[in-house]
């Protein structure tokens, strides 16, 4: 296992070779991951997530390529919430709602605390304050890429006052390396699904997906790229993807309760690595994390964070053909 630094504009990229030459690059902007390199059935290398050659497009581009997101993935309705009697008013960044943190992480600089062997590791301290969220939060994030083709991510976070965290990764998926994603296979392991109102904010009940077009347990192939939806976890084990063209699968697992499975609907379009033309369904998020609009939804398991204690959280990406 090996990691390389090189130089990414005025940032860093660090690519994680195994020893199968399945690699993995990422960046201190955003800490965002940048590729991930993996072997189709016949061995040959491709590019399964979406991004940009440069910094520059990065930084001017929406729809989080890749990126680390917090301090709250997903949606918070009125951009505000009520926690401890103080109310706090955070960026409204959609309409009067906020979006995946308002500012967020996505095009921040992390520090770089360690990048060895397989493994580098990420931190950001964001002040209390920060996007109206209250407590000084140091954030870290380890991406990690093993000899088996396991991509694991792990968070950690705390604060010194109590606070609200949801944190996810942005990765838009797409096994073939090429097209959409329509067509694709996914499994996800959810008896239940979060309805949305008009702002794609949880109406507050949690349904079955039996009999519905949210009934992914037994694997049915995307052919409605309208999927933006938070999906209620059975257990650890999330989701398989998979593409019969290359036959790479990935497997996710996640200690997280909920994952956003995001089609790539509202994705427009724009010119990604080496010139590939992205737009609506060129991949799929599957974004493992708390329920959206927790902090306003007493029915939601609790997204509190405790002045002092300890926010961990891992999800891991396993890649594998068949
Ligand atoms: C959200 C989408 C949004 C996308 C890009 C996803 O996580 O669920 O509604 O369009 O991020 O911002």
């Amino acid at each position: 296992m090996s990691v390389k630094r090189s130089r990414f504009g005025e940032y860093y990229l660090y690519t994680i070779e195994n020893s199968q030459g399945s690699k993995l690059e990422v960046t201190d902007l955003g800490a965002t991951v940048r590729s991930i390199l993996m072997p189709d059935r016949n061995g040959i290398m491709g590019d399964v997530v979406l991004g940009y050659d440069t910094p520059e497009e990065y930084l001017k581009s929406d729809g989080y390529l890749g990126a680390a997101v917090g301090r709250y993935a997903n949606r918070i309705a009125g951009a505000g919430f009520t926690l401890n009697g103080t109310t706090y008013e955070l960026t409204a960044n959609e309409g009067g709602n906020m979006l995946h943190g308002g500012i967020g992480f996505s095009k921040r600089r992390f520090d770089t605390v360690s990048a060895e062997d397989s493994m580098v590791v990420f931190e950001l301290r964001d002040p209390d304050g920060g996007d109206g969220f209250p407590g000084n939060l140091t954030v870290r994030i380890g991406y990690e890429l093993s000899d088996d083709n396991d991509v694991c991510i792990y968070y950690a976070a705390s604060s010194d006052k109590d606070t609200v965290i949801n944190l996810t990764n942005h990765c838009y998926f797409n096994l073939s390396g090429e097209g959409d994603i329509l067509g694709h296979e996914l499994l996800i392991n959810a008896g239940s699904y979060l309805p949305v109102d008009g702002d794609l904010l949880p109406t507050g009940e949690i349904c079955p997906v039996e009999g519905t077009d949210f009934d992914f347990r037994s694997g049915r192939e995307i052919k409605n790229g309208f999927y933006d939806h938070c999906f209620v976890l059975d257990n650890n084990f999330c989701a398989t993807l998979s593409d019969k063209k290359s036959g790479r699968v990935m497997l996710v697992a996640t200690d997280m309760p909920g994952v956003q499975f995001y089609a790539g609907g509202a994705l427009s379009e724009r010119r990604g690595k080496n010139g590939r033309l992205y737009g609506k369904n060129s991949g799929l998020c599957l974004e493992t994390q708390r329920f959206p609009d927790s902090p306003n939804r007493p029915e939601f398991p609790s997204c509190v964070l405790r002045a002092g204690e300890m926010f961990t959280s891992r999800t891991i990406y396993s890649f594998d053909v068949e």
